[in-house]
């Protein structure tokens, strides 16, 4: 490797440990917003449901449905205006979303019993 690969490289890596810390922290304030606008309210601490509303992980809808329904929502869930909630915040709290981990698979987990046993 010459010089000029090496720089190169070392600025490729310096650009997505940026870009890494950048979505970190849009998906903190997003999990700031989800708590504050309320959204936690009845989609559970951590999207995964609750009484009032369905699950939000996994399978977030792709950002561009996920904010079209927060805009409009169809039937019980209170629509939130850019008034409320900016297109940035509203993008904030997508990115929050689908920086959570999956649930491990159930048969993974040796507390639970397993089928047939
Ligand atoms: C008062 C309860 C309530 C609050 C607060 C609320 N929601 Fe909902 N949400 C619902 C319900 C209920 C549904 C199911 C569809 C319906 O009845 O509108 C839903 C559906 C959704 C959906 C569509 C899910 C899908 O997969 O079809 C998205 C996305 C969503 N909510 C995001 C949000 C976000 C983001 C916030 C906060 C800014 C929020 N909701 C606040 C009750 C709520």
């Amino acid at each position: 490797m010459n010089f000029l690969q090496k720089t190169s490289s070392v600025l490729l890596l310096l650009i997505g440990a940026a870009a890494t810390a950048a979505q970190a922290d849009e998906a903190k304030q997003g999990h700031e917003l989800f708590l504050k606008r309320g959204c936690y309210l009845c989609h559970g601490t951590v999207g995964q449901g609750g009484i009032a509303g369905p699950h939000l992980v996994p399978d977030t809808l792709p950002v561009d449905a996920f904010s079209a329904y927060v805009r409009t929502p169809a039937r019980e869930m209170p629509p939130f205006s850019e008034k409320i909630l900016s297109g940035a915040e509203l993008h904030a709290i997508h990115a929050y979303l689908i920086s959570l981990p999956k649930s491990p698979a159930a048969d993974s987990i040796k507390l639970l019993p397993k089928p047939g046993k």
